[in-house]
């Protein structure tokens, strides 16, 4: 099977009492995105380091990291640690997005910027090699279950140009409302990457929806 689309199921969505199950009902799935909030940089509070071990346990699946928290250099480590695979951070978070993602590469995972909705990717093209994912927020983040913002799409169109005329390869994820209505567009502008919490977890089959949105992204892809 190609590497591409991805779909990363967001265990956010899921129910936390059978968590090992709930991770492991999504086989067909390519990658277990993981959302850590901190009350802070986003306002909910989900889960930390913990609750990412106890995912590593449950799974030998990549897991996408996604880290809605402030000072993230001071907390990546503990989540590298927990078993993390990409360590996803917000550029609105941190000074210096490339000497985190130079430091999450040298200790070994795979180095990630997310961006917010209102924050525009034009400032982070010209780092793009220093980054082995793009996560564009199709939400506000902080909640699941929200509706998506279809102009983030042009965001994706942005980054799959550059990506391919400089020859990267930077891995575009899309984040928030993805669903089999939506899915789609973002595939269309190039995305990779998708994830998707609610449209997965409150299905009454969650693999077969994982399948689903597979087919329907790999259908629209551009290439
Ligand atoms: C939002 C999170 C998302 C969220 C996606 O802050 O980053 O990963 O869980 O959930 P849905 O797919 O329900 O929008
Ligand atoms: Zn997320």
């Amino acid at each position: 099977m190609p590497e591409f689309p991805i779909i990363a199921p967001s265990i956010l969505a899921c129910d936390f009492s059978r968590l090992a199950e709930e991770v492991q009902a999504v086989s067909s799935a390519g990658w277990i995105h993981v959302d850590v909030m901190d009350g802070h940089f986003v306002p909910n509070l989900s889960f930390g380091a913990d609750i990412v071990a106890a995912t590593r346990r449950s799974t030998d699946k990549i897991l996408d990291v996604h880290l809605m928290i402030e000072n993230p250099e001071k907390w990546v480590q503990n989540y590298i640690d927990a078993g993390a695979d990409c360590v996803i951070f917000h550029v609105e978070a941190t000074n210096d997005p490339v000497a985190l993602a130079d430091s999450l590469r040298e200790r070994g995972v795979r180095a990630g910027i997310s961006v917010k909705p209102g924050t525009p990717i034009e400032d982070y093209l010209g780092d793009l090699e220093h980054f082995d994912l793009v996560l564009v927020m199709s939400v506000e983040p902080g909640f699941g279950g929200q509706s998506f913002m279809p102009d983030q799409v042009e965001k994706v169109a942005t980054l799959r140009r550059e990506i391919d005329a400089r020859g990267l390869n930077t891995i575009i994820e899309i984040d928030g409302g993805i669903s089999a209505k939506t899915i789609e567009q973002a595939a269309a502008a190039g995305c990779d990457a998708f994830v998707a919490g609610s449209a997965v977890y409150k299905a009454d089959n969650p693999d077969a929806e994982v399948v689903r949105l597979h087919e329907l992204a790999s259908a629209a892809l551009p290439r």
